[in-house]
Order: C-alpha cells, then sequence, then structure tokens
C-alpha cells in the first residue's frame, strides 16, 4: 500500500479565506520562518511587520490566509497598480506568498494563488507580476507553474555607504567581510577620497 504524504492534509481542513486584522500577527511570524535572513541576506525589500500591515490596511481584498486547525499556515499579500498610458493598464502585484513549511507541495500555494487570480480578474487587472530572488528556485518552479514566464532579468547592484573616517580616527578594529556586496567598491571609494584629501 502506498503510504500517505505526511504533509498532506485534507483539502477540507484548510480554509482559504480573506486576511482578518487578527491574523496579522499569524502572518508576520510565518513570514519570519520563510523569509530568514541567511537564505536572502541581500533582500532588497525586508521583511517585517509593516510589510504586513501596510498590505492589509491599503488593500485588504487581495490578502488572503490560509487556516488550518486555528493556524495561519499559508498567506498572500497582493496589490493593483494602474499605469495610464501601459500596455495593460492595470497590474495586479503579487508581493509576498509563503507556506507553512509542513504544508509545502500539497497545493496550497496554487490554491491561495488561483484565488487571488480571480479576484483579480474579477477587478479588471490583465497582468499580474511577482518577483523573488534569482536563487529562489523553489518559488521560480511555483511561478511557472503558475504560468508565469521569466520576461526579464533585472539585476540589482548594492553599495555599502560608510561614514567620512575622520584624520585622527584610530582604524576600524574589525575589517569588512571579504566578499560582501559593495565591499570592493567601498574600499575602492575610500582611497580615492583620501588621495583627493592627500
Ligand atoms: C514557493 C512556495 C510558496 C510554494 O508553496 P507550496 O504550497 O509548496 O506550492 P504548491 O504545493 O502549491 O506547488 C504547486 C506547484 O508548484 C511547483 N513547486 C512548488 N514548490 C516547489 C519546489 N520546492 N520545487 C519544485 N517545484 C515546486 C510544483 O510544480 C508544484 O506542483 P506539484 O507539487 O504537483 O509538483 C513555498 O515553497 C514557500 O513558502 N517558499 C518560501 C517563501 C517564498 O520563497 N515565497 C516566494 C517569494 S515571495
Amino acid at each position: 500500500m502506498l503510504s500517505e504524504n505526511p504533509n498532506r492534509k485534507k483539502r477540507s481542513e484548510i480554509n482559504i479565506r480573506q486576511m482578518e486584522i487578527d491574523d496579522i500577527s499569524g502572518v508576520y511570524h510565518l513570514g519570519e520562518d520563510l523569509f530568514t535572513s541567511e537564505e536572502f541576506p541581500i533582500l532588497y525589500r525586508t521583511w517585517d511587520a509593516y510589510e504586513v500591515t501596510d498590505y492589509f490596511t491599503s488593500d485588504p481584498d487581495y490578502c488572503l490566509v490560509a487556516e488550518s486547525e486555528g493556524r495561519v499556515v499559508g498567506f498572500i499579500l497582493a496589490t493593483t497598480i494602474e499605469k495610464e498610458g501601459t500596455a495593460w493598464k492595470k497590474y495586479g502585484y503579487l508581493s509576498w506568498i509563503g507556506v507553512a513549511e509542513d504544508y509545502q507541495r500539497t497545493g496550497l500555494a496554487l490554491r491561495l494563488y488561483k484565488r487571488l487570480e480571480e479576484k483579480f480578474r474579477k477587478d479588471g487587472v490583465r497582468m499580474v507580476i511577482a518577483d523573488t530572488e534569482a536563487d529562489n528556485q523553489e518559488a521560480i518552479s511555483f511561478f511557472k507553474e503558475m504560468g508565469f514566464a521569466l520576461s526579464a532579468k533585472h539585476v540589482w547592484l548594492g553599495k555599502t555607504l560608510t561614514r567620512p573616517v575622520k584624520s585622527n580616527a584610530k582604524p576600524p578594529s574589525t575589517s569588512l567581510p571579504v566578499g560582501s556586496f559593495g565591499t570592493e567598491d567601498v574600499r575602492g571609494e575610500e582611497k580615492a577620497s583620501s588621495a583627493r584629501d592627500s
């Protein structure tokens, strides 16, 4: 006999519904587990409580949760963007989607996404956009499965802005981590500015 996937919960046990004020904490904590800084060290947008409250207060219609036994086990935070003079005029933007690890690969994100897409469609959205880190393979596979195409590659660059070093100040005792984002540039800039100043 085939053993049952322990992750697979009965569909009827999981309720997908619009997010409510009491879900804010559950969504925030689930996001904290999923969007960890070790995994996404240079995430250009950071997961924090304001992400949740901002989307919830401005666009509650596009904030959905999946609930199982009173616990938030999945969510979507999304919004719409209207841009006159562009091809599609009204865009849906899926900003965050997450499913608790013990519920992943059970079709839950798919159910959340389909519900969101239905709402977008009713509201006149003709193009949905989403973004993720280039190395987030699970998310890319998921979005492709939902019909998204990788239409453009966008490269984010980062540079750490250091404070000017006072001429009589002792050099810092810790060195910048080699290979960290922007380190080479910063050092180059400091050398260039001390050459200019001398
Ligand atoms: C991406 C994520 C939301 C997918 O949630 P999920 O509920 O596991 O996805 P589903 O079960 O609905 O998957 C639907 C399909 O997407 C694809 N998919 C989903 N997760 C995948 C993975 N880890 N590897 C490969 N394909 C995957 C599969 O085709 C899957 O269908 P299948 O299971 O029948 O093969 C989940 O992995 C997650 O929360 N990741 C961490 C947060 C994150 O990175 N969010 C995206 C950026 S905001």
